[in-house]
């Protein structure tokens, strides 16, 4: 069995994998890293010496979502989601396949320490509309070690939604089309019963890897209860054939293309002389 194949079929019965990033120290993750601890101390926090100690500066829940909401904004338009994406584009296409989509303003993950209104809690994506033809690629800018990291639970991504009911409640502080919704936050969340909850746990990486998960895997996190701020973001990829709902609420141009097969290629070249 190839290395493609061992980690098709971890997938296959876990819904996850951990990918080590191709350019491992070069990675575009650390730049990222270094470019927002750069952006903070620019234009926040001068004295932050590492994005570790963010929560020593920002305590006030307005500041911070005021700072994320900046701080996404300036992550989305700098393409960094995508790049990171494209430097391990020979993993994607041998996993998913050649013709490929990738989000296009991924969200920007900030988590202090025990806050619970940080976080988007148990979930899985597939309550939202998303398909199980999905992938979400988590990635960390901090290390933050079992107590603080994301969490699955293991082979959840193969049952029914009948299996994991959930209760839908209103969010006490998320609106619809809101700061924080734009933030990734759910106005209308699903909670998941306390059984399913009880059986998340926490897969640590480091930084240089990737959590990769399909999205009807129940993941997530209620509370960082490490010492440090968790930054991470989440980008999906998905095979640009797959039946999904490409057009969604908060962005209608979710997706953009990443990569094409020349068949597929060929094909809207020959569909588009023939006006199909
Ligand atoms: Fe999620």
């Amino acid at each position: 069995m190839n290395k493609i194949e061992k980690i098709s079929e971890k997938f296959l019965t876990d819904g996850w994998i951990i990918l080590d990033l191709e350019a491992k120290k070069q990675s575009v993750a650390y730049e990222i890293r270094s470019t927002l601890l750069e952006e903070l101390r620019k234009n926040w926090i001068p004295n932050l010496d590492s994005l570790d100690n963010y929560h020593l500066y920002v305590e006030d829940d307005g500041r911070h979502i005021e700072i994320q909401s900046a701080l996404s904004k300036f992550y989305q338009e700098s393409n960094f989601g995508p790049r990171l994406i494209e430097e391990n584009i020979e993993f994607f296409k041998s996993f998913l396949g050649l013709d490929l989509h990738v989000q296009k303003f991924p969200y920007l993950r900030i988590a202090r320490p025990d806050k619970p209104q940080d976080n988007i809690g148990i979930h899985r994506d597939t309550h939202y509309g998303s398909s199980p033809y999905e992938l979400s690629v988590s990635i960390p800018f901090t290390e933050n070690g079992a107590e603080g990291s994301l969490g699955v639970v293991s082979g959840t991504h193969l049952l029914s939604e009948a299996a994991l009911p959930v209760e839908k409640i209103p969010s006490q502080d998320v609106e619809q089309g809101s700061v924080k919704h734009k933030l990734g936050f759910l106005y209308a969340p699903k909670i998941m019963s306390e059984e399913i909850r009880a059986q998340v746990v926490p897969i640590p990486l480091k930084v240089g890897q990737a959590l990769v998960f399909s999205l009807s895997l129940v993941h997530g996190q209620e509370v960082n209860k490490s010492s440090i701020t968790r930054f991470q973001s989440d980008i999906r990829v998905v095979n640009s054939m797959a039946p999904i709902q490409w057009e969604r609420s908060v962005h209608a141009d979710y997706y953009k293309p990443l990569c094409a097969s020349a068949i597929s290629l060929q094909a809207q070249i020959y569909n588009a002389a023939n006006a199909i």
